[in-house]
């Protein structure tokens, strides 16, 4: 069976992951095509970089009948990515991809994951309690917020001088290897 990738992208995400993974898939190093890049809006700055790799996209904006939306824009995909999507996907999507919806989150779970944490309040609530390592996760998504299976981690120091900014600098250098080398894990079933 050939594996594709959904990948949703969020409103305002750079879409850096998303480019990660696009050229994981285009390289040969993750076995899996880019199915579809789906994004909540048509002026989601990723949509445009997605579009530039040439690779399938669509705007899905949340309201009714969203998850029946997604489910169809998502037809012949086998994994789905979620890079920077703010929202919490419907039940039945989840349910279309038992233990094949991944998130990454850019710190190290299960501390400092839950509502409130994204962008700079995760590095900075980092930097406020003192933590000397920071890092990122790759997990499976569940119902629950920033939980389910932890599949890659990846981790860093923190210097002393560090700004949220610098440390959110240096945990996106390892999202980018953490998501490819996750996404490969669950493919091949690990
Ligand atoms: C990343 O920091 C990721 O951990 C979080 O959202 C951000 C998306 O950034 N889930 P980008 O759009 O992939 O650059």
């Amino acid at each position: 069976m050939e594996e594709k990738v959904g990948i949703l992208v969020g409103t305002k995400g750079r879409g850096s992951n998303m480019l990660a993974l696009i050229e994981a898939c285009q390289s040969g190093k993750v076995p899996a095509q880019i199915g579809i890049v789906i994004a909540p809006a048509a002026d989601s700055p990723a949509l445009a970089k997605a579009v530039e790799r040439k690779v399938p996209t669509a705007v899905v904006e949340p309201g009714e009948s969203y998850a029946e939306r997604l489910l169809k824009a998502l037809n012949g995909c086998t994994v789905l990515c979620l890079a920077g999507l703010m929202r919490m996907l419907p039940q039945e999507v989840l349910n279309a991809f038992p233990g094949r919806v991944l998130n990454i989150h850019p710190a190290l779970l299960p501390k400092f994951g839950g509502k409130g944490m994204f962008g700079m309040h995760v590095h900075r609530a980092v930097l406020e309690s003192g933590e000397r390592e920071s890092g990122c996760s790759v997990h499976i998504v569940t119902p629950v917020y920033d939980e389910g299976p932890i599949v890659v981690q990846k981790t860093c120091r923190i210097f002393s001088d560090d700004t949220p900014e610098t440390l959110a600098q240096r945990v996106l250098t390892l999202e980018h290897e953490a998501y490819p080398q996750a996404l490969s894990m669950v493919l091949r079933g690990e």
